[in-house]
């Protein structure tokens, strides 16, 4: 069978990456897509077992820091995309081991994008290089103002500066070999299959296990959260209609500070849990602040609006609610991830705060 686009999604067994591949495997038939993905902690090819079967679909193990590995694919597939997700995503991780981001964030995308260049030698018909990226590469909000894409970058975290970092490197091989990228900058996702380190599913998590909800500092600081689904309708739009060399900022137009997000989510998981009302809220816990923690983000996303007719669809309370009642009936897949890894990682994390 012959393909109309072969699309490698980078990072397509992580979180946000799974509901891509599912999204561009069942909207578009006639593309092949290549989940390349090494499959680190936060890699799960459980996320994709509802369409791993379909005949356009197809995954690769693959490090995207490994040349000979990533070459290897774009001649298999004959690839004429990238959609690229794949990182090292978590602040925290990014504070306790910084290195292991700037190897897969920085190196990486160059690794990819040095491939795109070499296999595609100079013929970008058709062509796409897609980057996947943070709000978080702005920095820190105060009360006031929002992220535009001409906000200057001030990344203030080893995550973010290692996906500033990627970021440049994209712009640069856009403006250096004419190659045909584009990039969006999104806010806080949450939704099914997030890897519970996260705040959301962390504290479904630890409410369900009757466990104390770590709060780091006053929980003053605000996110500005987006349905994982709307992002990756969002990804889906940009890569079809974007234009070349542009950046969108994506963002859910809801921002919430922590305590205030974190009451909610225990008032709503009184009532799905039949507990009495308030109980939740005892498992609040304030703990040690993150080193450097950024105040606020918050998006303007008139562009992606006003440009590609996108808008975020979600309203936060029902997104919530559908993310509390996947964990409820995903018990085995909190499980299983909850494997020795993650009890090493949360004992370090959390146990000397
Ligand atoms: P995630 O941590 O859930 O998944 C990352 C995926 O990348 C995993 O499947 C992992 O196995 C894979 N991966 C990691 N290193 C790799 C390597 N060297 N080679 C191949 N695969 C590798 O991340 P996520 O939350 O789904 O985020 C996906 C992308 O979206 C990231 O680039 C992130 O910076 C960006 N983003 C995330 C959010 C968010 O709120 N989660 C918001 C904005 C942007
Ligand atoms: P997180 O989900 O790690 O996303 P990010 O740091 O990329 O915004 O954290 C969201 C917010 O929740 C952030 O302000 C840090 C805070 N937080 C806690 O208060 N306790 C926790 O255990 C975690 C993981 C996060």
């Amino acid at each position: 069978m012959s393909f109309e686009k072969r699309i490698v999604v980078t990072g397509g067994a992580g979180f946000i990456g799974s509901h891509v591949v599912r999204k561009l495997v069942l909207n578009y038939p006639n593309y092949q897509i290549i989940n390349v993905d090494v499959l680190t902690y936060a890699g799960n090819l459980e996320n994709l077992v509802d369409i791993d079967q379909k005949a356009n679909y197809v995954f690769e193990k693959v490090d995207i820091c490994d040349q000979e590995g990533i070459s290897n694919v774009f001649a298999k597939y004959n690839v004429n995309g990238i959609i690229h997700l794949a990182a090292e995503s978590h602040v925290d991780r990014s504070i306790s081991d910084p290195l292991a981001f700037i190897q897969t964030n920085i190196v990486g995308t160059a690794n990819l994008l040095n491939c795109a260049v070499a296999f595609w030698r100079n013929d970008f018909t058709d062509k796409r290089f897609y980057h996947v990226s943070t709000d978080e590469v702005y920095g820190s909000l105060g009360d006031e103002g929002f992220f535009l894409e001409s906000t200057p970058y001030d990344p203030k975290s080893p995550y973010s500066a290692s996906k500033a970092s990627s970021d440049h490197l994209v712009r640069a091989f856009g403006h250096t070999y004419g190659l045909p990228i584009v990039i969006s900058n999104c806010s806080n996702n949450y939704g099914p299959n997030q890897f519970p380190e996260k705040l959301i599913p962390l504290f479904i998590s630890n409410i369900v296990a009757k466990k104390d909800l770590p709060v780091y500092g006053k929980g003053e600081n605000v996110r500005d959260w987006l349905y994982v689904e709307d992002h990756a309708e969002a990804i889906d739009l940009i890569y079809h209609n974007g234009e070349n060399q542009e950046t969108y900022n994506i963002g859910g137009e809801n921002e919430w500070s922590n305590i205030n997000l974190i009451k909610l989510l225990c008032t709503e998981m009184d009532s799905v849990l039949n507990r009495e009302s308030g109980e939740n809220e005892e498992l609040i816990s304030y703990v040690k602040d993150r080193a450097g923690h950024d105040f606020r983000y918050a998006i303007d996303c008139s562009k992606i609006k006003h440009e590609l007719g996108w808008s975020p669809k979600t309203r936060f309370e029902e997104g919530l609610i559908k993310t509390i009642k996947w964990y409820l009936s995903n018990s085995e897949w909190v499980e299983n991830i909850k494997s020795g890894e993650y009890q090493a990682y949360y004992k370090a994390q959390y146990e000397s705060r």
